[in-house]
């Protein structure tokens, strides 16, 4: 099932919102050793960048076969071979991934859907030993000119109660005003 208010404006309009580069660099650091994987790629703002940083490959889902051919078109435009994207309900069937083949999950502004203990869950399977967990969503404690509704916007200290129930420990903030002001940022270890 699609998570509950996850969808998509017009690309220009979303990508307004981040700069995904420094986001990135601040979240994965300038490389990767292994795979990544992407919950809800949405047009691959963030995976492109992710696939530039890993050695291993970035597997990218989105339940909307449209978003998922925007991300084949920019990885084929990037010549980037190491990004496999496909259409999947990672709410109803999960990943498909492989336990521990991960070396990080990116579940980004996505924590508001119905069951974001059952996805932080899935990504910590995924994840090896000493694996990372990156989420960003939009604050909740400043107007926002985008973003699900309050009512269901998590805050950063939900979403770290959240982590904290799926196992993940080294929970930490990531400061993202420079690249995202409209967003929070965190860290978490498997
Ligand atoms: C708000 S967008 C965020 C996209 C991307 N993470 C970003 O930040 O640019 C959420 C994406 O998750 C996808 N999505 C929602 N529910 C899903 C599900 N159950 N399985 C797979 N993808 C899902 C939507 O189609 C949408 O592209």
């Amino acid at each position: 099932m699609k998570g509950r208010e996850s969808g998509m404006p017009d690309e220009t309009y979303w990508t307004s919102f981040f700069d995904a580069d420094v986001a990135l660099e601040k979240l994965l650091g300038s490389r990767v050793d292994g795979n990544v994987i992407e919950f809800g790629c949405g047009y691959g703002s963030f995976t492109v960048p992710a696939a530039r940083r890993a050695t291993g490959s970035v597997t990218a889902l989105d339940i909307e076969p449209e978003m998922v051919d925007s991300v084949r078109r920019k990885a084929a435009a990037s010549n980037l071979t190491n990004i496999q994207v496909k259409v999947r309900d990672f709410a109803a069937h999960g990943t498909g991934v492989a336990t521990a083949s991960q070396a990080h999950a990116m579940i980004f502004n996505l924590l508001h859907l119905e069951q974001p203990v059952s996805l932080l869950r899935e990504a910590y399977r995924t994840l090896q030993d000493g694996g990372v967990l990156s989420v960003i969503h939009w604050r909740s404690d400043i107007p926002t000119p985008r973003g699900p509704s309050l009512a269901i916007r998590p805050t950063p200290e939900q979403c770290r109660e959240w982590m904290a129930v799926a196992s993940f420990h080294a929970i930490e903030s990531v400061d993202l005003q420079t690249c995202c002001p409209f967003h929070f940022g965190l860290l978490a270890r498997r």
